[in-house]
């Protein structure tokens, strides 16, 4: 994002730390996404459910707000060169991997956020209400919510081949790729 003569030479702690704290409440959020649906269906809605729901519902929206930190440390800190091992070919996949995994990080909070307002249920931990991003309508909501899960399902599509990826340069390539997130 930054210019090449710019570019820093590694991330920042800010960087890294924001990297494996969005990582970790992903992998949280993506069974437990799953998983309440499932369950409410089961149970029609115990208070287990809506609890559950609750604390998807607001770790989600701290998601879509620390990739908005996140996306501005990087347009003002800029990120890394490509690792010196990577050809044109391996850079220009892993780019465009790395920008659909941070598009997806704002598409599927958003496309929570806009479908629990049409539904009308905006309620978060702590009593809180998220403010409505469009008036109520039952039915948009559930449409909207089924693209959320579609777009949630694309996500852990592209951190799987993010994680592979990653892994291969550790394990089989052995370059130093991984070691450029790593604290
Ligand atoms: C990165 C953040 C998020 C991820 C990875 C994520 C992931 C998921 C997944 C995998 C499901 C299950 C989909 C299915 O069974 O079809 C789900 C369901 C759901 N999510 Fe999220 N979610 C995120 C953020 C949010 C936010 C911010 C909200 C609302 C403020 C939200 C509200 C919901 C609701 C209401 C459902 C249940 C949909 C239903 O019952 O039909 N999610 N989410």
């Amino acid at each position: 994002m930054s210019s090449e003569s710019v570019r820093p030479s590694a991330y920042s702690g800010t960087q890294k730390l924001l990297h494996w704290v969005v990582a970790l409440l992903v992998v949280v959020l993506v069974p437990v996404g799953f998983y309440m649906r499932k369950r409410g269906a089961l149970t029609n809605f115990d208070a287990m459910t809506n609890e559950l729901y609750t604390a998807h519902k607001t770790f989600g929206i701290i998601v879509l707000a620390l990739m908005v930190v996140r996306i501005i440390v990087r347009v003002r800190v800029g990120s890394p060169a490509p690792e010196a091992t990577l050809n044109r070919f391996q850079v220009i996949v892993s780019e465009a991997v790395h920008g659909l995994i941070y598009l997806a990080l704002l598409a599927v909070p958003l496309l929570g956020w806009l479908g629990v307002s049409a539904y009308g249920a905006r309620g978060l931990l702590g009593g809180f209400q998220l403010p409505a991003l469009l008036g109520k309508d039952t039915l948009l909501g559930e449409a909207i919510l089924k693209y959320h899960g579609y777009a949630a399902i694309f996500l852990v599509l592209l951190i799987g081949a993010h994680v592979g990826a990653a892994l291969f340069h550790r394990v089989v390539l052995k370059d130093g790729v991984l070691r450029r997130m790593l604290p």
